[in-house]
């Protein structure tokens, strides 16, 4: 079953910032169990793949580049409601229009630099969870 789970990324400004263990914490306080967990860099291919669906778009080049200048936290979590509830948590993509208290209101500074990652749909949670953990990785 992979409907209540949803796959996120701290992304490099959060990390750089030195605001992962207080976005971690706000997940976890809200009700997200972690099933995986990795720190890691993306390579330029992987963020290209993970991202592929906006590869036409005119942010592509920016999102890569950012996406690859510093480690991350990659997660999968579980949760009853587990998209739509951690996309409410992490507020809108512009962190000027997130909901004061969500992840980016709080941690991010820029729509480029936005703080994390959460899966729009149960089909990318999958999907996007695959792209980081093997079986053996999940608990
Ligand atoms: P994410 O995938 O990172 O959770 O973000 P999202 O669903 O809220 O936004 P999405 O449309 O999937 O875009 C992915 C990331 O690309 C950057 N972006 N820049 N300059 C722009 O207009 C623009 N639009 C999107 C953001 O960093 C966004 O998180
Ligand atoms: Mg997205």
């Amino acid at each position: 079953m992979t409907t209540n789970r949803t796959f996120t990324m701290i992304k490099p400004d959060a990390v750089a910032n030195g605001h992962a263990g207080k976005i971690l914490d706000q997940i976890i306080e809200a009700g997200f169990k972690v099933v995986a967990l990795k720190y890691t860099q993306l390579s330029t291919e992987k963020a290209g793949n993970f991202y592929d669906i906006h590869r036409e778009r005119p942010f592509f080049n920016d999102l890569v580049s950012f996406m690859t200048s510093g480690p991350i936290y990659a997660a999968i979590l579980e949760k009853d409601n587990a998209i739509e509830d951690f996309r409410k948590l992490i507020g809108a993509t512009d962190p000027q229009k997130a909901e004061p208290g969500t992840i980016r209101n709080r941690f991010a500074k820029s729509i480029d630099a936005n703080a994390i990652h959460g899966s729009d749909s149960d089909d990318n949670a999958k999907i996007e969870g695959d792209f980081f953990f093997a079986e053996n990785e999940r608990f």
